[in-house]
């Protein structure tokens, strides 16, 4: 009897692995790391005691949006970049008097999920999903079209970004959202690297089986033979690039193939697999500037974990 045939892999995919395992440094993009297994196993990172940052942003979003609302205004479409399960959105929503709800995100049936679940929870709140890659600048549904924006982009996304890409995306944002709309972004402040560490290697190993995660996924969806024994999840402080960085560590030599191409690593060798930058205030603030987004009000915990920053998009000027 033949074996049972694999899906076709997404070609994105595909490409993004064989291509990072062939470079050197080694690198695939974080992104892949999100498939249905790594979204439970990141809402249950989000859970651990280390990781403070979803339980932080959650208190500080229910402490201040309030305020936010009051400064923004009643009557706007909230757009949220990358919504994912939607869980912060509800926060905001409770509190911003919005007109409608446009989740953005990649994965179709996740939206879809998330939108019917926000519907139950808000009827009478027009929800407006768009599956769409939030990286480029986005056409609106029609029925927003009129209204004011604020824009929603919580848990410290935009730290996966090197810092030019980031702007990139906060300057294609403010495409989206138009000049004069508004937005509510979180940043993961700079603080002990141990403290760092910890949030990113946690006693569970949650975090390892996320990463690593990624080699199944090679496994699964393109055929991969990688011995998934043979390496280890490792978090490091990058101080120069002020970031966290994900690798997958080959703990002794091992050879493999992926979809037909054979590939070796030596012990000690790495797959980079995701980044998470922290910023000092102004380095927050500075980002948002640099993509034409003033901001305008921010908040922050006693211990300064994590900030929540409001901001909005800049006419252009031609002078100081
Ligand atoms: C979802 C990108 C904000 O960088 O903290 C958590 C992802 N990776 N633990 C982060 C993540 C490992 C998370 N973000």
């Amino acid at each position: 009897m033949d074996a049972p045939r694999r899906p076709a892999a997404d070609p994105d995919f595909r490409h993004d692995v064989l291509a990072g395992l062939a470079a050197r440094p080694r690198a695939i993009p974080a992104r892949w790391l999100y498939d249905r297994r790594g979204s439970e196993l990141f809402e249950a990172i989000t859970r651990l005691p280390e990781y403070y940052l979803t339980r932080t942003e959650t208190r500080l979003l229910e402490a201040h949006c309030p305020e936010a609302a009051a400064l923004v205004g009643p009557g706007h479409a909230v757009v949220e970049f990358g919504s994912g399960a939607s869980l912060k959105t509800r926060i905001l929503l409770r509190g911003a008097a919005p007109s409608a709800y446009v989740p953005i995100d990649i994965s179709g049936d996740f939206l879809r999920d998330a939108a019917d679940s926000l519907r139950e929870d808000f009827p009478g709140l027009p929800v407006h999903p768009v599956e769409a890659d939030f990286m480029a600048p986005i056409a609106l549904p029609d029925a927003v079209a009129e209204q004011p924006r604020l824009g929603f982009f919580p848990g410290s996304t935009i730290g996966n970004l090197v810092a030019s890409t980031a702007v990139d995306l906060l300057r294609n944002m403010k495409r989206t959202l138009g000049v004069g709309a508004w937005l509510l972004i979180g940043f993961d402040r700079a603080k002990d690297p141990a403290e760092l560490v910890r949030a990113y290697d946690d006693e569970a190993g949650v975090t390892a089986a996320f990463n690593l995660n990624l080699l199944e996924r090679i496994n699964r969806e393109l055929g991969g033979t990688i011995p998934v024994d043979a390496f280890r999840h490792k978090a490091v402080w990058n101080d120069a690039r002020s970031r966290i960085e994900m690798h997958i560590e080959a703990v002794r030599d091992v050879a493999f193939t992926v979809d037909g191409t054979e590939f070796a690593m030596a012990a000690g060798e790495t797959i980079h697999s995701e980044n998470s930058h922290k910023y000092g205030a102004r380095d927050a603030r500075f980002m948002l500037l640099a993509g034409g987004w003033a901001p305008i009000r921010e908040w922050t915990d006693e211990e300064e974990r994590f900030a929540i920053v409001l901001a909005r998009a800049e006419p252009p000027r031609f002078a100081p």
